[in-house]
């Protein structure tokens, strides 16, 4: 944890600190932002505007980050099964990410946000992509936060376009099977070079992964909130650390 004077935290950090130990933070939270449909459908909206409103929750969550110094912040913004919805709600989400990457991207900048789209680049529009590369390379430099929107992403073709570039390096002649290790393929992943989540936070009611990061969650804490998505509060973010912090993780290893 960057500070070390109690009296010498801003405001609000010295807020969540009463709460929970800021020394022992997750290093990397991951969240499934969940229940968006069903948060719009109870108030007789369309479900694009549930997810408009995940746009302001995400924020939040974000602004939690920043003040306890959670480093690393994963959001799953669009599934690879996502593209089997109605054409206008697909086209939607990606409107949603051309506004972010637009609208935020100088206020993420000055934030110190390093931004990084995680997920497979094939199918998305070319505009699309072009902002992603910009957003990508204008906040490279910065280190308060990592901000990873996973964008369509699942964690399965995760796993197997490791594979294939390990099979392709077998293929080659510079590898041979017996040298793979869990490390080689962890470097081949979306997330490479990004440390595996600590926690996972899952809104909406709804307990499991649904393919999100299956290789990056084998020790991940999992934490799962009856409310939908829309409705998330830093104070829930809070809670949910609280969660992390009491619950004794030991890497399959016998506690001391
Ligand atoms: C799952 O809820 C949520 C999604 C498929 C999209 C999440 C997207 C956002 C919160 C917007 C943020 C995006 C960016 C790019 C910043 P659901 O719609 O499946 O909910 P349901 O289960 O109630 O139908």
């Amino acid at each position: 944890m960057r500070f070390t004077q109690r009296n010498s935290l801003p405001s609000e950090t010295a807020q969540w600190g009463a709460q929970i130990d800021l020394r022992n933070l997750p290093e990397h939270v991951a969240i499934i932002m969940d229940g968006n449909g069903r948060w719009a459908r109870s108030r007789g909206m369309p479900r694009l505007f549930g997810h408009q409103k995940g746009v302001e929750a995400l924020k939040k969550a974000i602004a939690f980050a920043l003040e306890v110094g959670i480093p690393y912040l994963s959001a799953w913004a669009f599934s690879t099964a996502n593209w089997k919805r109605p054409e206008a709600e697909v086209k939607g989400l990606m409107n949603i990410l051309r506004r972010t990457l637009n609208k935020d991207l100088v206020e993420f900048h000055e934030r110190g946000i390093c931004l990084k789209v995680v997920g497979s680049r094939l199918n998305l529009p070319s505009d699309l992509l072009a902002m992603i590369e910009h957003a990508e390379q204008l906040t490279a430099p910065n280190t308060k936060l990592t901000l990873l929107i996973n964008f369509n992403y699942d964690g399965r073709t995760d796993i197997i376009e490791a594979t294939k570039a390990l099979a392709r390096k077998v293929q080659a002649g510079i590898l041979a099977p017996e040298q793979i290790t869990e490390e080689m393929l962890t470097a081949h992943t979306m997330t490479a070079g990004i440390p595996d989540p600590d926690l996972l936070i899952r809104t909406s009611g709804v307990v499991r992964l649904s393919n999100y990061m299956m290789w990056q969650c084998t020790f991940t804490e999992f934490v799962f909130l009856e409310k939908n998505w829309p409705d998330f509060q830093k104070q829930d973010f809070c809670n949910s650390i609280q969660k992390f912090q009491n619950c004794g993780r030991n890497f399959g290893q016998i506690s001391a």
